[in-house]
């Protein structure tokens, strides 16, 4: 997507073909700033801190994070230094550790001489079909949207509620709900998005804001308790989130507040779809509720915010009084009852086994019944 006169993707190599850069999503809406990852705890840093964020983004920087740990060292025992310090950067998102399965498959069988190379040129595959899948993704999506532009009489505009940021920020380029919105956009759709805040830590106030208001999409931002109202009184035609984890029987994990507005959307007859990526399939787990590890985050996003001050200064602001306990889930689940349909790249399904199967038949064989719970092995956070 373009910043200013630039085309941007959220990561990327720098000239001398080595270090990698990325936009710091901590310093966004107010200010754009790129940095420069040149080590393997530069890259865990990046996505334990959450300068990159949003579950292929997440993928991807593991993966140039592989591709930093190599330089000096390409060894066997190397691999999977690399491999479990990055694993251990974040819990939810499973788009990690297929990127880091991906990467220690296809790196093992070469001789290490050979593998700094292999390693820069799977990565930049990775960026380049995350892309691609991003972009089919949001032809899939904004189908609905002008199916739902179309219900209404093609007249008001299409009225979409997200959560957080599942847009080009947290994946590579176009994103995943909001690549739909993009598409919709482009194509003369009207559309407009409540945007939820995103509590604590605002995704959804400072990055989805940002993101559509320089693409020149209308929104609206609100706190994350308004939507049940909003869906009351009929102004959201439906409901477009992301997904950290989808299971093989539907269940989907995004940010905590997801399955909140996904109840209230049950309750009002509003479509609630998630957008999601191949790579953000956990085909070894079955129940989300049971086997999703929910990360846990510092209490202190959650009794203090951080904002810019009127003097231009970024401040942190405590909200709630000293000595007062907080807790931080970041994710919650959403079970596949609640959802009206998956919109992958290869097109929309219902959120169940044979939906997914019916998308992917090559992973019939994997998506049995529950197998020896693998989902909960990364439980590092
Ligand atoms: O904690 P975050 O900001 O990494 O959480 C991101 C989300 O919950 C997104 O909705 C999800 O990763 C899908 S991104 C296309």
């Amino acid at each position: 997507m373009k910043v200013g006169d630039r085309q941007y993707r959220t990561i990327w190599v720098a000239g001398d073909g080595r270090t990698v850069e990325i936009i710091d999503q901590t310093e966004l809406p107010h200010e754009f700033v790129t940095r420069r990852l040149t080590t393997l705890e530069d890259a865990a840093a990046a996505i334990r801190e959450m300068r990159v964020r949003g579950a292929p983004l997440i993928g991807a920087t593991a993966a140039y994070g592989v591709c930093l740990a190599l330089q000096d060292d390409a060894s066997d025992r190397r691999l999977d230094t690399a491999r479990q310090t990055l694993l251990a950067t974040r819990p939810t998102a499973v788009n990690l550790r297929w990127a880091l399965d991906d990467m220690a498959a296809r790196l093992k069988p070469l001789a290490p001489a050979a593998r700094v190379d292999a390693a820069y040129a799977r990565a930049a595959e990775i960026c380049d079909d995350d892309v691609a899948v991003s972009r089919a993704i949001g032809e899939h999506g904004a189908r609905l949207i002008d199916e739902a532009w179309a219900k209404g009489g093609r007249e008001a505009p299409v009225n979409l509620l997200t959560h957080c940021n599942a847009g080009w920020l947290a994946t590579i380029d176009w994103g995943t709900a909001l690549a739909a919105v993009y598409v919709a956009h482009d194509a003369g759709v009207p559309v407009h998005v409540w945007v939820n805040e995103t509590r604590p830590r605002n995704q959804g106030a400072g990055l989805t804001a940002w993101e559509l208001g320089r693409h020149g999409v209308p929104h609206t931002v609100i706190v994350d308790s308004a939507g049940g109202h909003l869906m009351q009184r009929g102004k959201v035609d439906l409901c477009i989130t992301g997904t950290d984890r989808t299971t093989a029987r539907g269940d989907v994990c995004n940010k905590i507040g997801t399955y909140l507005k996904a109840l209230a959307a049950g309750d009002n007859g509003v479509p609630f779809y998630v957008a999601l990526p191949h790579t953000s399939i956990d085909w070894s787990l079955d129940d989300g509720v049971a086997g999703v590890p929910i990360e846990e985050r510092d209490p202190a996003e959650v009794t203090t915010v951080v904002g810019r001050a009127d003097d231009g200064s970024i401040v942190a602001v405590r909200v709630t009084p000293e000595g007062s306990a907080a807790a931080n889930f970041a994710f919650d689940v959403t079970p596949a009852r609640l959802v009206t349909g998956l919109i992958t790249e290869r097109g929309v399904c219902p959120a169940s086994r044979e939906g997914l199967l019916s998308l992917y038949p090559e992973r019939g064989g994997d998506a049995g019944p529950q197998m020896a719970a693998p989902g909960n092995d990364d439980k590092t956070g």
